[in-house]
């Protein structure tokens, strides 16, 4: 590597690049790494400032224990987090099987969101450097959702958001077919519409085309998109109701993962699609009580409006299945705020009719560090939800079981035949006070995981297991 001014260097102990660099210092690394006693520890640390010979401000040896790629990912986060605003650039200066981590950590510890201030905070620029990167990295689709994710709701509305999906994606090469709301209306979404129905913003729903795969059915990604969800008429306390601004954190994974699908230019079928809506109290909003027909033709009774996510999935489900066919799905969803009560901000829950392509979620998940816990369902759970006036309730009754009771509502609108996956974001989309790779705020939660699960999954990757 050649190395610019104002630059840090961080290197790995023993390595060939550790030689290297220390026969330039003329030994200044190996006496300083033999003075801190290197090899009598598992990890250590020293950082050598204006090291002789080398036109650097700083060379800092690591020795570490990492092993999974997320401790790769966190290395690179932390010393990424280290110089910003300390140095111009950061030299990974390390050759090995892990710099995709490496880098991937680093540029996800270093994502900001600096548009509303009027004076910058934050926005020290840091070039990282290391070699046998691609260049399309992940971490451009995780910014994008983060972005999204991160953007109030006076700015992300429907219209808005739907205007942005088709400005980014289009040039990269995806079909992106947006429909209004008054083509909403012919074509009957009439779940999805009552719950936007409230709000002088008008709702959309945008479907995306991937189809690169040959003559494989598609993966269906679906995602839940409320702009901002007040609870309608069944309204929110105050306390904390801002959060709700990232409702739409569903449909940012899966916006953000056509992104990185189309980037990489990923050989297969894959169809994205997002209902856009923003749920607001209003003497026009639909009311509790009140029964309304679905794109399936099945009936629902909407016995609370803040229960509003499964309502416009329900729609977007199935339109996508009679459209294109696909034999896997996975919708994302903020859907309850019971998962959160379950798993807390630790991971997403996973429910599924099918073992197999759970299981495919739960590693494509591994790799890319974001976990999902796999819960249950069952019959007598998708009992609580008949209504006594029409063919389903949009709630369990109480509180109780209600994550299973929102996962049955949206499987009563699955044909059974498909394999398919809800993931209930709710805990994990945000993350208030931060991690290494995720900045205090929007995580970019499912991104990496959908394109994992596309990359590493085909038609017959899904056993005839369903069991539900
Ligand atoms: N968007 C919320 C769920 C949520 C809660 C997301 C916390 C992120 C953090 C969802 O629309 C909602 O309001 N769900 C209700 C459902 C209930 C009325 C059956 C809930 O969880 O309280
Ligand atoms: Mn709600
Ligand atoms: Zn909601």
């Amino acid at each position: 590597m050649s190395y610019e001014t104002n630059s840090a260097i961080v290197v790995l102990y023993d390595s060939k690049e550790f030689k290297a660099l220390d026969k330039k210092t003329s030994g200044q690394l190996s006496s300083v790494a033999k003075m801190k006693k290197f090899d009598e520890n598992e990890t250590a640390e020293v950082t050598i400032s204006f090291p002789s010979k080398v036109n650097v401000d700083s060379i800092t040896v690591v020795k570490t224990n990492a092993t999974s790629d997320q401790d790769w990912r966190d290395f690179g986060g932390k010393y990424a987090k280290a110089y910003k605003g300390k140095a111009d650039n950061l030299y990974f200066d390390i050759d090995g099987s892990h710099n995709e981590s490496i880098y991937e950590g680093a540029m996800l510890a270093l994502y900001t969101f600096n548009k509303y201030k009027t004076v910058k905070k934050d926005d020290a620029n840091l070039a990282v450097h290391i070699d046998a990167v691609e260049e399309h990295s992940i971490h451009e689709s995780v910014y994008f959702a983060r972005d999204l994710i991160t953007e109030p709701g006076n700015v992300l509305y429907p219209a808005e958001y739907a205007q942005r999906i088709n400005d980014t994606l289009t040039p990269l090469g995806v079909n992106v077919r947006i429909f209004h709301q008054s083509q909403l209306e012919s074509m009957g979404f009439d779940l999805l519409l009552s719950v936007g129905q409230g709000s002088t913003k008008d709702s959309y729903v945008v479907v995306m085309e991937w189809l690169n795969g040959g003559d494989e059915r598609p993966t269906a990604l679906v995602g839940k998109g409320v702009c901002f969800d007040t609870g309608g008429i069944s309204i929110k306390p105050s306390a904390g109701m801002g959060d709700m601004k990232y409702d739409m954190g569903g449909s940012g994974a899966v916006v953000g993962a056509m992104h990185a699908i189309a980037s990489h230019d990923i050989q297969s079928n894959v169809v994205g699609i997002v209902g856009l809506v923003e749920n607001m109290p209003d003497g026009n909003a639909v009311k509790p009580g009140d029964v309304v027909t679905s794109l399936s033709g099945m009936t629902v009774e909407n016995l609370n409006t803040d229960a509003e996510g499964r309502l416009v999935l329900a729609d977007i489900l199935t339109y996508i299945q009679r459209e294109y066919d696909p034999s896997r799905i996975v919708d994302l969803a903020t859907l309850t705020g019971a998962i959160v009560v379950s798993l807390g901000e630790e991971a997403a829950g996973l429910f599924t009719n099918s073992t197999s392509w759970g299981e495919a979620v739960k590693s494509a998940g591994k790799k890319s560090g974001e976990d999902y816990w796999r819960m249950p369902m069952g019959k007598n759970w998708n009992a609580m939800i008949d209504s006594d006036i029409a063919d389903m309730k949009n709630i369990g009754g109480g509180r109780n079981g209600g994550s299973t009771t929102a996962a049955e509502f949206l499987y009563r609108f699955v044909d059974k035949e498909r394999a398919w996956a809800h993931l209930d974001i709710a805990g994990v989309c945000w993350d208030a006070k931060g991690k290494v790779t995720v900045p205090a705020g929007a995580v970019g939660f499912g991104v990496r995981t959908l394109f994992n699960l596309v990359q590493d999954t085909t038609e017959h990757s899904i056993d005839e297991d369903m069991k539900y």
